[in-house]
């Protein structure tokens, strides 16, 4: 471990997060643990120069009062409490405390260093991620999202070969996605991986579906099914990459004692193919991942892509899919971002896409009347996706997108902007 570490007791705080956040941007490694952590286990931890503990306004975790091992005062290490403290701290705070107290107890206390940096911890994850592999072989799921995308490109510094990536395209995605996923991966970082056009056999699945969730469940758990037949045609494979990050095991509660170990995003894999997991992205937040991501060289429209839902594509072509709105859909959202990124939109705006009802409207093209779907524009701006506004985009910009829709698009003859916010309305429609 090249970085000095600051570690954060969450004794029920709901600040753990901002804290960890404000020491890492002063460029000192921080991790949030439970507070009922052992000596042994925090002294497993590599390079602690200080213990924070966090109880905010109580030492409160799911309506009990808690506390921390009273071994860990005699650890030795600096501590400093922010909640209603014991004497046994160096520091107290009740509030949360001001950038330069942070700071005083970071570098005058704890004498950590500032070496938290993309470079040391990507030199600090190749040599853990080749620790753990030795020269075993790892599978990972790549669909060609932030995580997943930055986990293969760490992996492949790590292991090379010993990597193998398989993109499932279910024919849901975006236009040019999967071609994107085979050029830089394959092309460029000579990747071992396996693409499959899967099309076919996820449309076939959802055919007549109309339910919002009997398409989501059948998209996922096809998903794992084509997952599985890919893996089981491999020989050796000991270990899963996952592109687990930081915020997906702190939602799963260092506050509930134990972390949960893992999110799955290729949960569900049958009991028979057992794989240990390698993750590690886990430490990261969101937009260290994305710095990760361009410091191992991937490219920034891959690195800065905006969120897109696992079912895809699945869930903009509305009701049961139908091949000629799916094309509506991919071709109508590749028009939308071509003219978000030539207004700049794309780096201003959080989210943005079409969606295609299944109903059609009455219009006229060639002085002829025409019954046609209608294209819905979404753009929306959030912090967090719970709640969502839309974004009040240009006249003459929705203008240019409504021609180039209407002229590029076949079978639609209407175009629509979505003004509601969420709530009550939710960003995607199903
Ligand atoms: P809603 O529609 O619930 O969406 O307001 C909130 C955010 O989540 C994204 N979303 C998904 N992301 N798998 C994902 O990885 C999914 O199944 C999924 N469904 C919605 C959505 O695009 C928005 O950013």
């Amino acid at each position: 471990m090249k970085q000095d570490m600051i570690v954060i007791l969450d004794l029920g705080s709901t600040e753990n997060t901002t804290i960890a956040r404000r020491i890492r941007e002063m460029g000192v490694y921080t991790e949030i643990h439970p507070h009922d952590i052992s000596p042994d286990e925090l002294r497993k931890l590599e390079n602690v120069k200080g213990i924070i503990l966090n109880g905010g306004e109580n030492r409160i975790v799911d309506g009990t009062p808690v506390d921390i091992s009273p071994a860990l005062y005699e650890c030795g290490y600096p501590m400093m409490s922010i909640d209603h403290p014991t004497a046994k701290c160096e520091k107290r705070l009740d509030t949360i405390p001001a950038d330069d107290v942070l700071q005083g107890f970071v570098f005058d206390v704890c004498h950590a260093q500032a070496n938290w940096n993309m470079k040391n911890f990507i030199e600090d994850q190749v040599e853990q991620i080749r620790r753990q592999v030795g020269d075993r072989k790892v599978l990972l799921a790549l669909s060609g999202g932030v995580d997943s995308s930055v986990v293969a490109a760490m992996l492949i510094r790590a292991i090379g070969n010993q990597l193998t990536c398989v993109h499932v395209n279910h024919g849901l995605m975006r236009k040019h996605e999967s071609e994107s996923v085979i050029e830089v991966f394959q092309n460029q970082l000579h990747a071992n991986l396996i693409y499959v056009d899967a099309t076919e056999r996820f449309l076939g699945k959802l055919e007549g579906v109309s339910d919002p969730e009997q398409k989501r469940k059948i998209i996922g758990s096809e998903f794992i099914r084509v997952f599985e037949e890919e893996a089981r045609k491999l020989e050796g494979i000991d270990f899963l990459g996952q592109g687990t990050i930081y915020p997906d095991i702190i939602e799963s509660g260092t506050k509930t004692a134990k972390m949960v170990k893992s999110h799955h995003n290729v949960g569900g894999l049958p009991e028979d193919l057992k794989f240990e997991l390698v993750e590690p992205l886990k430490q990261l937040f969101k937009d260290e991942v994305r710095d990760c991501g361009i410091e191992l060289g991937l490219p920034t429209s891959m690195v800065y892509r905006q969120p897109f839902p696992g079912p895809g594509l699945g869930v903009r072509c509305l009701g049961a899919i139908t091949r000629d709105r799916l094309t509506a859909v991919r071709e109508s959202d590749a028009i939308l971002r071509e003219e978000f990124a030539k207004a700049g939109l794309d780096k201003k705006v959080w989210q943005y896409f079409t969606v295609v009802p299944d109903f059609k409207s009455v219009g006229v093209k060639n002085n002829a009347r025409c019954f046609e779907y209608m294209v819905i524009i979404r753009a929306i701006n959030t912090v967090d996706a719970m709640s969502a506004s839309i974004e009040r985009i240009d006249w003459d910009v929705l203008q240019k997108i409504t021609d180039r829709i209407l002229a590029e698009v076949e079978n639609v003859n209407r175009v629509c902007y979505d003004m509601s916010p969420k709530p009550p309305a939710t960003i995607e429609f199903e």
